[in-house]
């Protein structure tokens, strides 16, 4: 790991991605505000989502539900309520990346838009079905929709582990959510930032705090973020649901399942075998 780099001006949100900027990038851990996350995401994502659609498509499925690279599928697990009553619901997906879930949601006769701050991202959802879900390209920490607009709402690893404030999607969230609508959403298991991440016996020994807070951040030899993540504890995703004032129902965290012999980046089933990879967390809006 390397020492952190210079302090950091942030580009304008909306400056385009420079498709370079990641060839030379090395990873620290240094604070990193909103408006660089999300800068700095929005170019990575861009950049990196055909390579990521190739690598991770077969296992999504064009319109499957999956949780997380566990293989949680929405199927068996219900999250968001039993399938028949997904019928006609207005339903939101927060970091959609190519739309799959959205697409399953659209098969079981929801109403999904599919938002996410990647354009490349969403342009994959065009390539699968041709625009029959609704795509939303924008932020999910200032959502472009009127309160009360969705009766559920979900992410599967979407924005949640990239955004700096996720207080301030859940308030967001609240927002469009009409009373008693639900959001579940799925992160990084926080106890994995203690760990490497790596899917061999390498990734089972601890080496960093599980208290330390500080992002992870490669950036290029400027000292410019091009990929952030931010770790919050078990404690901290519990306060930012409850002072968003939703009402935190459920923390499931999936078992790695015999079926699942692949490796995806750090989850592997050595791992998932002896320690959680994904933690989802099921809340309403009373
Ligand atoms: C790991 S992908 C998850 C997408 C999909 N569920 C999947 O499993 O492929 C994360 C997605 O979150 C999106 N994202 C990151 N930060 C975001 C933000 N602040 N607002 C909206 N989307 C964001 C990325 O562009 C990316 O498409």
């Amino acid at each position: 790991m390397q020492e952190p780099g210079p302090t950091h001006v942030p580009a304008p949100a909306h400056e385009d991605a420079d498709p370079a900027v990641d060839d030379e990038s090395t990873a620290t851990r240094r604070d990193a505000g909103t408006t660089e996350s999300a800068r700095a995401n929005r170019g990575w994502w861009d950049r990196n989502a055909d390579e990521y659609q190739v690598e991770h498509g077969t296992f999504l499925g064009d319109d499957r539900f999956v949780w997380g690279p566990e293989g949680l599928d929405e199927v068996e697990a219900e999250l968001l309520g039993p399938a028949e009553e997904l019928v006609g619901k207005d339903v939101l997906e927060i970091g959609a990346g190519a739309a799959q879930c959205s697409r399953w949601l659209a098969g079981q006769g929801a109403r999904p838009v599919a938002l996410d701050l990647s354009h490349r991202q969403l342009q994959h959802s065009l390539r699968i079905d041709e625009g029959r879900v609704p795509l939303v390209q924008a932020d999910a920490g200032a959502l472009p929709f009127l309160d009360g607009s969705f009766d559920l709402a979900c992410s599967a690893y979407g924005a949640l582990p990239f955004v700096a404030d996720p207080a301030r999607v859940l308030r967001e969230v609240r927002r469009v959510l009409r009373p008693g609508g639900r959001f579940v959403f799925s992160v990084t298991h926080p106890v994995r930032w203690a760990f490497p991440d790596e899917p061999g016996p390498e990734g089972l020994t601890v080496t960093a705090s599980y208290f330390d807070r500080t992002p992870y951040v490669e950036q290029d030899d400027e000292g410019r973020a091009v990929y952030v993540e931010h770790h919050r504890t078990l404690g901290d995703r519990v306060r930012d649901v409850v002072t968003s004032g939703l009402r935190l129902v459920d923390v499931v965290e999936p078992e790695w399942p015999a079926w699942n012999t692949q490796e995806w980046g750090g989850w592997s089933p050595l791992r998932g075998n002896l320690i959680p990879g994904t933690a989802i967390f099921v809340c309403e809006r009373d």
